[in-house]
């Protein structure tokens, strides 16, 4: 047996026990819970938590793989795709489910891409995608799954997807192109016009990546901030993925696929008969299927309201705002291009920003990295408009740390996990 191997309590202990070491365990994760996560978590409140988390409760047993079963989540997970497709100008045919998160609706997308191309496009032996740079490693994962190609094209000068780049990259053996809105690196949308009138123009599948924008842009948009159309208004785009654990508030697990027909929908189903226990057909990557995501997602839609997301897309571009004007406050900091959404990036000549994301880190304040330029990024949630004065104070204390510190500055590969 491996000596530091944790093994399987002989017999098992009280639940007071067992949380008190969860809740000892917790202590050494970010704060998130007092805005010091600007990455992973989207804190809408503590009302907010208790919905998303009461909900799952009660249908954490209930398994979305038995609609039959559980009616209960077929009908929430039916309106959920309902008042998803109604914010994002899908035309009445069109459709969708929930994935398990942002990765499994992309990954869906290829391949339902993929397999529509098989059957009506056989002639193509080494099939590919055109993607811009920017765009989410789920969709190397994608390809790297299901045995297609990926061609990263450069950006604009704007750092926008550049459309006649992605035009060049295409060649009969193209699949699909894809636009993000917003990208995570830049937090900035794709011209998606662009994208779409490409897409008519040379008969390809568009994915609009809106893991982060499907449930933050429409009451952006509605607030006054410059959103261009970017979802199914466009007749160019074929599917768009949208996550409803980010900017949805829902909890952990819950994403959106939709397609703009259910012809083209069809290609995702998977069904086998091949078992002796009868046919089986599932539409998503998963077989069983965690009732409370469905059940979370629902409520927080139901508990928010439009006028509740509104408010809380009110309240991450204030942070925004409060954030970008006090970073350029700082002496030897900028902000990087005019993203006007939930995503920003800063960094500076003469400061190492990762030098200053260490000094930070110490501070409690975990974010995340972007190596092009080498900036700090920030991925907001609500509860970051309160904690910006207490952020740029600290941010300026780093600042004059790293400024007067000798030696070579810190380097950090930038990683995820
Ligand atoms: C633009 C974009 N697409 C896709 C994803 C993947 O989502 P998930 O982590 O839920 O799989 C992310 C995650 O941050 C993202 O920002």
């Amino acid at each position: 047996m491996a000596q530091d191997r944790k093994t399987l309590p002989t017999q098992g202990r009280s639940w007071e026990s067992i949380s008190a070491q969860m809740s000892a365990l917790k202590e050494k994760d970010v704060d998130w819970r007092n805005g010091r996560a600007a990455v992973y978590v989207f804190n809408a409140g503590e009302d907010v938590l208790r919905v998303a988390r009461d909900a799952y409760a009660l249908f954490q047993t209930e398994n979305g793989l038995g609609p039959l079963a559980f009616p209960s989540l077929k009908s929430m997970e039916d309106e959920v795709i309902q008042m998803g497709l109604d914010l994002l100008h899908a035309p009445d045919e069109a459709c969708g489910h929930m994935t398990s998160g942002g990765t499994e609706s992309i990954l869906l997308a290829v391949k339902t891409c993929r397999d529509q191309a098989r059957a009506l496009r056989p002639e193509i032996e080494r099939p590919n995608i055109v993607v811009p740079v920017s765009a989410h490693p789920a969709f190397d994962k994608a390809c790297h799954y299901f045995g297609l190609e990926i061609r990263r094209t450069p950006l604009r000068e704007d750092r926008r997807a550049n459309p006649e780049a992605m035009a060049e990259a295409i060649d009969a053996d193209t699949l699909m192109l894809v636009g993000s809105a917003p990208c995570f690196p830049y937090g900035l949308i794709d011209p998606m016009e662009e994208l779409s009138d490409l897409a008519l123009r040379t008969g390809l599948w568009l994915h609009v990546d809106a893991c982060v924008g499907a449930y933050f842009l429409p009451f952006a948009r509605m607030n006054g901030v410059d959103v261009p159309p970017f979802d199914f208004e466009l007749p160019g785009v074929s599917s768009l993925s949208g996550d409803l654990h980010k900017y949805g508030y829902a909890s952990k697990g819950a994403s959106t696929l939709y397609h703009r027909s259910p012809e083209q929908r069809s290609f995702q189903i998977f069904a086998s008969d091949a078992w002796p226990a009868g046919a089986m057909s599932t539409p998503t990557i998963a077989g069983t299927r965690p009732g409370g995501a469905i059940a979370s997602a629902w409520a927080v839609l139901e508990y928010l309201g439009e006028s509740g997301y509104r408010r809380l897309a009110r309240q991450v571009c204030e942070a925004r705002e409060a954030l970008t004007e006090g970073i350029q406050a700082i002496d030897g900091l900028e902000t990087y291009g005019e993203p006007n959404l939930s995503i920003m990036l800063f960094g500076g000549a003469e400061v190492d920003p990762y030098a200053l994301y260490g000094r930070m880190l110490r501070r409690g304040w975990f974010s995340g990295l972007v190596t092009e330029p080498r900036a700090i990024h920030l991925m907001l949630a609500p509860s970051h408009a309160e904690v910006a004065p207490a952020y740029l104070s600290d941010l300026a204390e780093c600042v004059r740390e790293v400024t007067s510190a000798a030696g070579p500055g810190e380097t950090r590969r930038v990683r995820y996990n």
